[in-house]
């Protein structure tokens, strides 16, 4: 890893083990962007700046008719001076109602390490050996404008993050209209790629998506204020041939929970320019004298072998690097969460039952899910008033905590925090505290307003009454769940020009209530939710290292759920439970070991009352948490292959294999038995070629797994599952 700058030439060359970025600045000062991709020497690229007169292309500083900022690749594109393209920037003046900007070199500074973001999440390293940071100032003189284009490269990963600040030093108000965190323009030659992303919805949550670029714009983007089910603040592009184990692949992710704007733009010449950043869209920030405005950071990772190259590498770099605290290494506890058990429906006497059949199954955590306050007995009320549901719990969580810990289990507890209900003692006393409209009325989502978290009262209000819960009683781990998005919005304390910043200013005040709490509560093991997977981003990922991947919990349907979400999330923060059958979301009927297998990642639990297991399942349910607590250690740290896609077949497999090669869980799923089907084999992926590995009691060369494969058991039914063990072994080979 280095970055090295070239005055003579005027280059930066940003290198990682394997890949180089480099960006020119020209002698006008703008700065231009020469290349990405496998690595190449530090070295003269300047050819890659074809210049060539083009009608219809205007030329700035009468640079003659061969020079438009039109047709290079630029860095950080802005309005207004012969760019047409999508700009990374765009500004409004008040006082002359100019929009332009024009933005050329000033200086630069290369340091060891990574600074963090002010207020934002961003990854981070413990050491300054692991990364260097290129810090490059840009100016619009007129404005008394800079912009600080940041880019950290790392020892260990293959990525690049980069992110804006902006610094008003002019003499009156300015306001921002788009700061995105990236702008990477492609050369033609990467037309022909596809743009590939995830979207979906509620209980659909990632699935893959993968079109040809054409001209034109593609993108994805969230307007509801939190990154969403709906697309993942999330995209690559790829090479035409790349498929899930060759080829490059160019991965976009933003660190950032609320609207967020990816796109692709192939323009006339067929280049390339990929874009991610805040939503413009409904987005404005006024800039008084002096003030800064910090765009999140974006997660640029370059895989030349293929999706699954790129998958590994975002999955190291933020196992390590953008997950904190001590959970962050530890395994983590099975749970049992009573939401599908009981809902709403549940007293201290249930919670009992329950928690003593998790004892005697081998389940260490019982979460306490939604209804445990207020007077909340369905999803009328209660949002906002964080104290104990005497009615239902009448020895308050201190005695529910303490029966629970009495069986050896560790006690969590659900909390909605970004939410209020009208029904409330907190509504009834501030009701300007949600996001709200004067004049309009409140859309209600599942019968909750939001609270405006652009207001430190409001937060500071949250953060007080959670603290007083958290202290009440043992609770080792909180599931943070938020169950709407945002409408109407407009904050009361700000000032009417104002209000197109209160979307940010939400996410920021969130993030600061998650600073607080999680600083202030290490030892606690947080999950983020959010109706299931609707936040499941790199933002919520640096405050909690596990995140409920979706309300559907049935197995089959989580074949394409988790897939789609390992495409950039690690296995380690893919929260999956146990449910009972027939499901509640699709009603389908699986086995129980099915269940298991599939919800065997790197935070494993049971979402059904375990108390009304016959005898059968439970021996199932023994076998699963006495295996899952050998193998935890493993699907924490270990790599993810992907083998089978259920997008593209009636089955899916995949293995996570040990750093050290040494060990390996493979599962393969196949979804609807087939009559008379062939003998499948299923590939291997990530082993030591020349090792013996134990499989079963049988032992195989590492280069047979990953050539011949492991014979699939014919399947008996529909919905069947394998799981195979493998560790590393001096035994010989043999066997049938
Ligand atoms: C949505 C979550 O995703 C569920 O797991 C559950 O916690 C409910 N909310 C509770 O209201």
């Amino acid at each position: 890893m280095s970055i090295e700058y070239s005055p003579p030439i005027g280059t930066f060359f940003l290198h990682s083990a394997e890949t180089t970025y480099a960006v020119k600045v020209l002698a006008q000062g703008y700065l231009t962007h020469l290349y990405w991709g496998p690595k190449v020497s530090a070295q003269e690229l300047d050819f890659v700046l074809q210049l060539r007169d083009r009608a219809f292309s205007p030329n700035p500083d009468g640079l003659g008719r061969e020079f438009s900022l039109d047709t290079l690749p630029l860095e950080y594109p802005v309005y207004g001076n012969t760019d047409f393209r999508s700009p990374a920037l765009e500004v409004f003046q008040p006082e002359d109602g100019s929009r332009l900007v024009d933005l050329r070199f000033s200086d630069h500074r290369i340091t060891a390490g990574k600074p963090s973001l002010l207020g934002l999440p961003s990854t981070w390293v413990e050491n300054e050996s692991e990364a260097e940071t290129l810090i490059i100032g840009l100016e619009d003189s007129k404005l008394d404008l800079r912009v600080e284009l940041s880019y950290t490269t790392f020892t260990d990963h293959p990525a690049i993050t980069r992110s804006a600040r902006i610094v008003h030093r002019g003499t009156s108000p300015l306001t921002l209209r788009r700061l995105l965190s990236c702008s990477v323009d492609f050369p033609s030659s990467h037309t022909d790629w596809s743009f590939l992303h995830l979207f979906g919805a509620h209980v659909r949550e990632r699935e893959l998506a993968c079109t040809g670029l054409r001209p034109g714009v593609q993108s994805i983007e969230s307007r509801r204020g939190a990154s969403s089910h709906h697309h993942n603040p999330f995209f690559a592009l790829t090479e035409l041939e790349a498929n899930e184990n060759h080829g490059a692949v160019y991965g976009f992710n933003l660190v950032y929970s609320g609207n967020f704007l990816g796109l692709a733009e192939c323009d006339a010449d067929y280049g390339c320019r990929a874009q991610l950043g805040i939503n413009p869209f409904d987005f404005s920030w006024t800039l008084e004298p002096g003030a800064e405005f910090q765009a999140p950071e974006a997660v640029l990772v370059f895989s030349q072998e293929g999706l699954g190259g790129m998958s590994r590498a975002y999955h190291r770099l933020y196992r390590k690097n953008l997950c904190r605290g001590e959970w962050r290494d530890k395994p983590r506890p099975i749970v049992v969460n009573n939401w599908e058990a009981t809902y709403f429906d549940f007293n201290a006497e249930k919670l009992n039952e329950i928690a003593t059949a998790a004892a005697d199954l081998g389940i260490e955590m019982f979460v306490l899910d939604d209804g445990w306050f207020g007077h909340r007995d369905d999803e009328h009320s209660s949002l906002g008033d964080w104290f104990v549901h005497r009615k239902k719990l009448p020895g308050g969580l201190e005695d529910v905590a303490a029966r629970i810990l009495e069986k050896g289990l560790s006690f969590g507890l659900w909390f909605e925090p970004e939410m209020i209900s009208p029904d409330s003692e907190l509504y009834r006393a501030h009701p300007d505290w949600c996001l709200h409209v004067p004049g309009r009325s409140r859309s209600e989502g599942r019968h909750q307003l939001v609270l405006d978290f652009s207001r430190e009262d409001v937060r500071e209000n949250i953060y007080q009454q959670m603290k007083q819960i958290l202290a009440s009683a043992p609770i080792t781990y909180v599931k943070w769940d938020m169950n709407r998005n945002m409408t109407e919005i407009g904050s009361a304390i700000l000032e009417p020009g104002r209000q197109q910043e209160t979307a940010h200013r939400y996410i920021l005040g969130l993030y600061e209530l998650m600073e607080w709490l999680t600083r202030e509560f290490p030892h606690i093991l947080f999950e983020g939710c959010a109706g299931g997977g609707g936040r499941f981003d790199p933002g919520i990922l640096y405050y909690m290292p596990q995140i409920w991947t979706s309300d559907n919990t049935d197995a089959i349907s989580r074949l394409k759920i988790q897939y789609g979400t390992t495409v950039v999330y690690p296995w380690s923060a893919i929260s999956a439970h146990v449910s009972v059958v027939p499901n509640h979301q699709v009603g389908r009927v699986t086995p129980l070991k099915t269940r298991g297998d599939v919800a065997f990642t790197g935070a494993f639990g049971y979402e059904l009352d375990v108390s009304l297991l016959g005898p059968e399942d439970r021996e199932e349910v023994k076998r699963q948490t006495a295996l899952y607590k050998q193998v935890r250690e493993l699907l924490l740290h270990g790599d993810l292959y992907r083998l089978c896609s259920p997008f593209d077949s009636n089955e899916a497999a995949w293995m996570v294999v040990s750093a050290d090669r040494d060990e390996a869980l493979v599962t393969h799923v196949t979804m609807l038995s087939t009559p008379n089907a062939p003998q499948r084999f299923l590939r291997l992926k990530g082993l030591d070629a020349a090792a013996k590995y134990k499989v079963d009691n049988l032992v195989r060369q590492g280069d047979a797994l990953m050539n011949i494969g492991l014979p699939i058991p014919y399947p008996s039914a529909d919905f069947v599952s394998c799981q195979w063990r493998l560790s590393r072994t001096v035994e010989s080979v043999g066997g049938s």
